[in-house]
């Protein structure tokens, strides 16, 4: 049987807070780690934090780590750099000075930390309240300085702003094509806004059962694409979605 790629989102999908998530884990970690089975973490964190993440909760060791959003591809086993040919495909239509100038007139926009700021990637608060009035002028004000970005809005409050090419599930494409594995043995796996591009990419989608609002809002406005909804939370979640699309089948 081909290869399997498992892509899949941490914070809330992969891992959660609770005694029984951290059981399912375990036991979706010994399903999956096999010499046939290539993973993917796909995550907002930057790449420090998701190493970090990746310890305290005993992560199996991913084929690759994508950091800050899809705005970074790391292989661990190629060493701590962030791909170079992934930064080259992201650079036109992207500015981060220009990014940074713009937000700036939005008085609600508050950034985020520095350490989760990256080359590709501008990140921001700001709450429902504001998010839904300052979107589409906040887009359309990028648009018009020529930028080519996405504002990707996450669990009410996280707001970033990405190149546009520069999401996770573009960055699940490039893997897709690096490894030679096909969207139908592709499994995406995300809880929140941020993941949204996961289940854009025609491949076999998992929403845990513990999935945001916002995408649960999504995916009922956007039927065409294959997704299921999983009854469990997390990694238990992830392990329904993938008997449901037969993936671990030997
Ligand atoms: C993670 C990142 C944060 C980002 C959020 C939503 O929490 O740390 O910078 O805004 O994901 O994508
Ligand atoms: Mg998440």
């Amino acid at each position: 049987m081909a290869e399997l790629m498992i892509a899949t989102d941490l914070d809330n999908t992969l891992v959660g807070p609770a005694a029984e998530h951290r059981l399912a884990l375990r036991q979706l970690n010994a399903l999956i780690d096999r010499s046939d089975v290539r993973i993917a973490y796909v995550t907002g964190r930057s790449y420090i934090s998701a190493t970090r993440l990746m310890a305290e909760a005993g992560l199996l060791i991913p084929t690759a780590l994508v950091t800050s959003v899809g705005t970074e591809i790391y292989f661990p086993a190629d060493g701590p750099e962030p791909d170079a040919l992934w930064w080259q495909t992201l650079q036109p239509g992207w500015d981060v000075l220009k990014v940074e100038r713009i937000a700036e007139c939005f008085s609600a926009l508050k950034p985020q930390d520095p350490a989760e700021q990256g080359p590709f990637k501008r990140s921001y608060l700001v709450g429902p309240e504001n998010a839904l009035g300052l979107l589409p002028q906040l887009e359309s004000d990028l648009k018009a300085a020529g930028l080519q970005v996405r504002v990707v809005y996450s669990m009410d409050k996280d707001l970033d702003i990405l190149p546009l090419g520069g999401v996770k599930g573009k960055a699940v494409q490039f893997l897709q094509q690096r490894w030679g594995i096909s969207p139908e043995r592709t499994a995406v796996c995300g809880d929140s806004g941020n993941d949204q591009s996961l289940f854009e990419i025609s491949s076999l989608g998992i929403a845990v059962g513990n999935a945001q609002p916002e995408l649960r809002q999504w995916l009922e406005n956007n039927h065409g694409h294959r997704v299921y909804q999983a009854q469990a939370h997390c990694a238990a979640g992830i392990e329904e979605g993938l008997h449901h699309w037969k993936l671990l089948k030997v």
